[in-house]
């Protein structure tokens, strides 16, 4: 097959945590009065943690010098860890892990690429840290998506060719990273949101072997084999 390497996204696509995320913040703007919901949490998706203190600051009409926003960005990150941290392998979203055990049996290579910095925490109170090759993330890399750094970085450290590596993302500024990186960008979520996407499944549980085959077909790349 085309594909050599899979590079998945941690948020909303191996994990629900963000839900976590928007607990923690919505703490931080209850304490601030700054009115936050769920729709605006949505913008958060694949933003790095300061550039969504950025956006809600911005929501709430408020401006701080970059210390204030350190302190701030700071507490909210211990919030979010005082719950990831009791996070266990039964959270790992369904077919996440059937998936990667048939690309794996077919010599895919598996890769994460995440703009978190609590990634490796993560990966490691679910039980998955041994899963993936490479692991590219918000400690190694420092341009957010839509920037494809930290996919272009994963292939790097998986020494295949980006145009062999297909990404799955469930927020748009991480489809259209894949997509600036070259890459096969398959959505996870809703097609009417994640458009620009060669394909859109809900969950990794919608996903096999056989679908990603007929996909690099369609997209014309058998015939480059
Ligand atoms: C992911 C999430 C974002 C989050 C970012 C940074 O991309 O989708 O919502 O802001 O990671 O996470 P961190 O754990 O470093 O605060
Ligand atoms: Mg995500």
């Amino acid at each position: 097959m085309w594909t050599k390497a899979c590079i998945f996204d941690l948020d909303g696509v191996i994990v629900d945590t963000a839900k976590y995320h928007f607990q923690a913040w919505k703490r931080l703007t209850d304490e601030f009065g700054i009115t936050f919901t769920e729709k605006d949490n949505e913008r958060l998706k694949g933003v790095s943690r300061m550039a969504s203190l950025d956006i809600i600051l911005e929501i709430g009409g408020k401006k701080l010098d970059m210390s204030e926003k350190t302190g701030l960005a700071d507490m909210k990150n211990k919030w979010y860890v005082d719950r990831i941290n009791r996070m266990t392998p039964a959270e790992i979203l369904p077919g996440t892990l059937e998936f990667i055990n048939e690309l794996r049996r077919n010599d895919v290579k598996i890769a994460l690429g995440s703009a978190s910095r609590n990634t490796p925490m993560i990966l490691e109170r679910v039980g998955i840290k041994n899963v993936f090759d490479a692991v590219a993330d918000g400690n190694t890399v420092h341009k957010a998506k839509p920037d494809p750094e930290v996919f272009l970085k994963a292939a790097e450290l998986l020494g295949i060719e980006t145009a062999r590596c297909v990404v799955f993302e469930d927020a748009l500024a991480g489809v259209e990273a894949a997509l600036n990186a070259g890459m096969i960008c398959i959505g996870i979520g809703d097609k009417k949101i994640l458009k620009d996407a060669h394909m859109v499944v809900r969950g990794l549980y919608e996903m096999d072997l056989n679908k990603l085959i007929i996909l690099e077909k369609k997209l014309g790349y058998e015939h480059l084999i």
